[in-house]
């Protein structure tokens, strides 16, 4: 039994089947993570390539991490230090890291789509970690893992997804994973900064935190990706934080603990106050270790099927 595709570009279609298979081998890897020596030679002898078109500290950590553990030979490409500088196309430089006998292809890329591209002109398996607005499925798998593990389950969940859904691949992809698994999404933030559309996913919308928190068990907060001009959206960032910002003193008053998420980076006091990215009901640190099960589960499944 294996996955339904040979790459990972994005979780909408993707199967229960696939979901469910992904996050089972996970726990097996973090079990292994948790043991004195944390390496297994279950993918010796493979070359996987990681391709950063766009900065990352999580992601391209936890891909390394992972690739590393498996006992893979691990590239890590930047684009700043390569010759995409002199103006070089993604698909020559695929090409011609391809033609150095390579197996797996890892890219994050700051245009939409570019990874479904990737897989069409390469013969490696590719997965997208992170592509433009589109999708971030390694990030919406994991945190799909973190659920699981804290309620035992998916289905039945209520999740609200809170902040810059407009720009967020992460939004995208949790929204896809979690509806497939039968959890139920919404989604929270000021007007501008939800897509129109939004609704057509099946997504419910509000526009005010208060009224969501006493309905939900988890809030995935996002970053207020200020390097797409987010900030333009709103006032300013204290105004967002005042009508948006999860605080310790709104999740009181929900009256009922409520799991925290946030995919990092975060911006403190912004997005999330400090008081609950720190507190006892906060994820974070959690889904960063998920993410290297996680990467392990994908990189295996794709790595060692026929
Ligand atoms: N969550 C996430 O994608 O973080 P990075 O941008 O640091 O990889």
């Amino acid at each position: 039994m294996g996955l339904s595709s040979r790459h990972l570009l994005g979780l909408q279609g993707v199967p229960k089947e696939d979901i469910q298979l992904i996050l089972d081998t996970a726990v097996s890897f973090k079990e292994i993570l948790n043991r004195p020596i944390k390496k297994v030679p279950t993918l010796q002898g493979k070359t996987i390539v990681n391709l950063f078109f766009e900065n990352s500290t999580r992601t391209r950590t936890s891909f390394e991490l992972a690739e590393r553990r498996l006992s893979a030979d691990v590239l890590t490409f930047t684009a700043s230090t390569s010759s995409v500088t002199k103006g070089e196309t993604l698909k020559d430089t695929a090409r011609n890291i391809e033609a150095m006998k390579i197996d797996m292809v890892v890219m994050r890329h700051n245009v939409a789509g570019a990874a479904d591209f990737l897989s069409k002109v390469i013969q490696s398996n590719v997965i997208n970690a992170g592509d433009g607005q589109h999708e971030h499925p390694t990030q919406g798998l994991l945190d799909m893992y973190s659920l699981r593990e804290k309620f035992g389950k998916l289905e039945g969940l209520h999740v609200c997804i809170v902040g810059d859904i407009l720009h967020s691949r992460v939004a995208r992809s949790n929204i896809f994973g979690l509806q497939t698994m039968g959890a139920k999404v919404s989604v929270c933030g000021p007007a501008t900064l939800i897509p129109r559309e939004i609704e057509q996913l099946g997504v419910d919308v509000y526009h005010h935190i208060d009224d969501i928190l006493p309905k939900v068990d988890a809030l995935n907060v996002l970053r207020i990706q200020l390097e797409r001009e987010a900030g333009g959206y709103f006032p300013s960032l204290r105004e967002f934080h005042r009508f948006f910002g999860v605080t310790k003193e709104r999740l009181e008053k929900a009256g009922k603990p409520i799991s925290i998420l946030h995919p990092g980076p975060i911006n403190r006091d912004v997005e999330l106050s400090a008081d609950v990215a720190d507190g006892p009901h906060s994820l974070i640190l959690e889904q960063v270790l998920n993410g290297v099960a996680i990467r392990m589960a994908i990189l295996y499944l794709l790595g060692t099927a026929q």
